[in-house]
């Protein structure tokens, strides 16, 4: 059954906060869902180290670290945004929630390469997804949040051709995408280009957006 899992408490942020930082939405609750959904296989790739870009809030990174902590499994997490204001709420919700989870203010994750470079176990992204105009692309306000230019994938696709960097060979990328990202040509390209295979943990209308959380891993 899903969402067994308490989600975090965001008690800490007052209405006044989501006017900076992004308010957990659909999409949020729906990559907690696909997160709990995917426990086993997340754990048969024993996992030792998770990157978040594009925090938020912080609940996605700290909900999987107290699911995994459930499991007995530690976690080191690490997760960057754009947004200053995210940084520190993601501080604060992992504070809250009694986890720790480090918050790097940068664009992507480019300072923890090369250091980091393919050391990523677990790679979460619920991205800026939506159609806009590419000159709305590249904020560090809450705009961020949402402005993905063309097919609302000029963010996504940066972070895309990082994957061979960033993933370890155990490693699982899971993206949130909408029906207008294209997920197939996504899938399609990441298999073609990277060997990666593909699966649709989750999907979910929520108005008029079409919502699917996909994940990206190296064949066994
Ligand atoms: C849709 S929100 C998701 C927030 C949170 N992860 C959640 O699911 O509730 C996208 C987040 O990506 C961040 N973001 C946008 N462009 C970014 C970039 N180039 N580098 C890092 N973070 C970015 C935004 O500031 C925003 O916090």
């Amino acid at each position: 059954m899903l969402n067994m899992h308490p989600t975090p408490t965001l008690s800490h942020l007052k209405p006044a906060d989501y006017q900076h930082v992004y308010e957990p939405a659909e999409d949020t609750f729906l990559f907690l869902d696909a997160l709990e959904a995917d426990v086993n296989f997340i754990i048969s790739r024993s996992p030792v180290v998770s990157l978040e870009i594009g925090c938020g809030t912080g609940i996605i990174t700290t909900f999987l670290q107290t699911l995994l902590t459930s499991h007995g499994i530690p976690l080191l997490s690490l997760t960057t945004d754009i947004n200053p204001q995210a940084c520190k709420a993601t501080a604060a919700t992992a504070l809250s929630n009694r986890t720790s989870v480090d918050a790097i203010r940068t664009d992507l994750a480019f300072p923890l390469f090369p250091r980091m470079e393919n050391g990523i176990d677990i790679l979460l992204f619920n991205p800026p997804y939506v159609v806009t105009e590419s000159e709305e692309v590249g904020s560090t306000g809450i705009e961020a949040a949402w402005a993905g230019g063309k097919d609302g994938r000029e963010v996504v696709d940066r972070v895309l051709r990082l994957i061979p960097r960033m993933l370890s060979k155990n490693g699982i990328f899971y993206l949130v995408t909408i029906r207008e990202n294209k997920p197939q040509e996504i899938m399609e390209y990441m298999s073609t280009t990277y060997n990666l295979r593909s699966d649709v943990v989750l999907s979910r209308k929520a108005g008029t957006e079409g919502l699917s959380i996909l994940k990206f891993y190296y064949p066994a």
